[in-house]
C-alpha cells in the first residue's frame, strides 16, 4: 500500500483562536487528518517575535492545545507537539538563513507590514519565514494548510527548498499549499479580515454571553428591509453561512430578512455548532496529565523524523562525516 501523504501545520499561541482560524486553518486539519499523516505544532518560537511575556505564552500555548483538541484533532491520528520541543527546527532555520539573502526577506509582505508599523523590527520578524520553512522541510510534508495570508510563506519555503537542493544535495520536497477557497479570508465584525490584530474577531471558544456580543456587533448596512440584496455582499451572511451553508437561509437573506432576527439566528447556530467542540474541549482541560502525555508523545515522534532529516542536511553540508 501507498503510504499516505504527510500535512504540516501550525497556529501561532498569541492570544485566543477566533473562527477566521477556524475556517481558514484549523478546520481543515481536523477534515484532513484521515487523509494525510498529520502533524500539527503550536507554534511558540513564532509567537515569540511579538515579545509576549512569560504567563502569555504559557496561557496561549495551553489554551492553543486545548483549542486543537476541542476542535476535533484525535490525538491518536495526529501527531501534535510544541515547535520548542523539537529543537531541529532552529537548527535548519540557521542552515538555511545562510542561503537566502537580505532583499529576500525583504520582498515577504508580513515583513513590509511590520516595517510599516514599527520603528524597530526585530531580527526574529525578519527571519520569520525561514523558520517557517524549517517546520514544513524538516518533516518533507507534502501539504500545508493555511489561510490565504499565509501563501507566501510557503512560496518562500518551496524557494528555499530549492535552493538548498541546487547548493547541496535533493534532500528536499517542494511543499504545496492547501487553501480553501470559500474561507480563504473570514471578515471579522467590522468587514475587514478576521484577525486578532483588528479587535474584530468573533472567538472559537467563547462563551454564550461573548457570541451574542460579537454577533450584535457586526455591521450592517442601512438599506431598508425590502430592498433587494445579493447575500453575498453582505458581511453579516458571509459568516453566518460558515455556520449554515443552506439554501434556504441564502433566500431568506435575499428576501430581505431583517437584521436583528438574522442576527438571532446566528447567534443559535453558532452555539450549536460550538456545543460539542466545548463539551469536549472541557473533557481535555480537566485532564491535564492526559494533555502532557500527548504532548510529549508527539516531541518523540516528531523529534524522531526531525533529528533524521536534520542528520541528512549535516551531511550533505559537510558539517558532519
Ligand atoms: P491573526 O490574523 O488573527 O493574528 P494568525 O495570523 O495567527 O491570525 O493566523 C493563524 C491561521 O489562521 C493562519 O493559517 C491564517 O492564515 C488563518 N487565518 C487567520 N485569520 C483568518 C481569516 N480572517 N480568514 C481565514 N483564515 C485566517
Ligand atoms: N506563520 C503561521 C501563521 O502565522 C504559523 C506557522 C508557523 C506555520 N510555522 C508554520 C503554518 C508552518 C504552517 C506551517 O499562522
Amino acid at each position: 500500500m501507498k503510504s499516505p501523504q504527510r500535512l504540516i501545520s501550525g497556529i501561532k499561541p498569541t492570544g485566543r483562536l477566533h473562527i477566521g482560524n477556524y475556517f481558514g486553518a484549523l478546520k481543515q486539519f481536523v477534515d484532513l487528518q484521515d487523509k494525510y499523516e498529520t502533524f500539527v505544532f503550536v507554534a511558540n518560537l513564532h509567537a515569540l517575535t511579538a515579545t509576549p511575556t512569560k504567563e502569555n505564552m504559557l496561557e496561549d500555548t495551553k489554551n492553543i492545545i486545548l483549542d486543537y483538541l476541542g476542535a476535533g484533532l484525535d490525538p491518536k491520528k495526529v501527531t501534535l507537539f510544541r515547535q520548542s520541543d523539537v529543537t531541529a527546527h532552529t537548527s535548519l532555520a540557521w542552515i538555511f538563513d545562510c542561503l537566502v539573502t537580505v532583499p529576500y526577506l525583504e520582498r515577504a509582505h508580513a515583513y513590509k507590514d511590520a516595517e510599516a508599523k514599527a520603528h524597530e523590527v526585530n531580527a526574529g520578524t525578519f527571519t520569520y519565514p525561514v523558520l517557517m520553512a524549517s517546520d514544513i522541510l524538516l518533516y518533507d510534508a507534502d501539504v500545508v494548510p493555511v489561510g490565504k495570508d499565509q501563501k507566501q510563506h510557503i512560496e518562500y519555503a518551496r524557494d528555499i527548498a530549492g535552493k538548498f537542493n541546487n547548493q547541496y544535495e535533493e534532500l528536499f520536497k517542494l511543499p504545496k499549499e492547501l487553501i480553501q477557497d470559500d474561507t480563504a479570508i473570514v471578515p471579522g465584525t467590522d468587514g475587514q479580515k478576521m484577525s486578532k490584530s483588528y479587535n474584530n474577531t468573533i472567538p472559537l471558544f467563547a462563551t454564550d454571553e461573548e457570541i451574542e456580543k460579537a454577533v450584535m456587533s457586526i455591521t450592517t448596512d442601512s438599506k431598508g428591509k425590502d430592498e433587494e440584496k445579493n447575500p453575498d455582499d453582505m458581511v453579516l451572511y458571509q459568516i453566518h453561512k460558515l455556520f449554515n451553508d443552506s439554501k434556504d437561509l441564502k433566500k431568506q437573506y435575499s428576501k430581505g430578512l431583517g437584521y436583528g432576527d438574522a442576527k438571532k439566528m446566528l447567534i443559535k447556530d453558532i452555539i450549536d455548532f460550538i456545543t460539542p467542540m466545548r463539551e469536549r474541549r472541557k473533557k481535555y482541560e480537566e485532564n491535564p496529565k492526559l494533555v502532557e502525555e500527548i504532548l510529549l508523545h508527539g516531541a518523540v515522534h516528531a523529534n524522531d523524523i526531525a533529528m533524521k532529516k536534520l542528520q541528512a542536511v549535516y551531511e550533505a553540508a559537510g558539517l558532519t562525516k
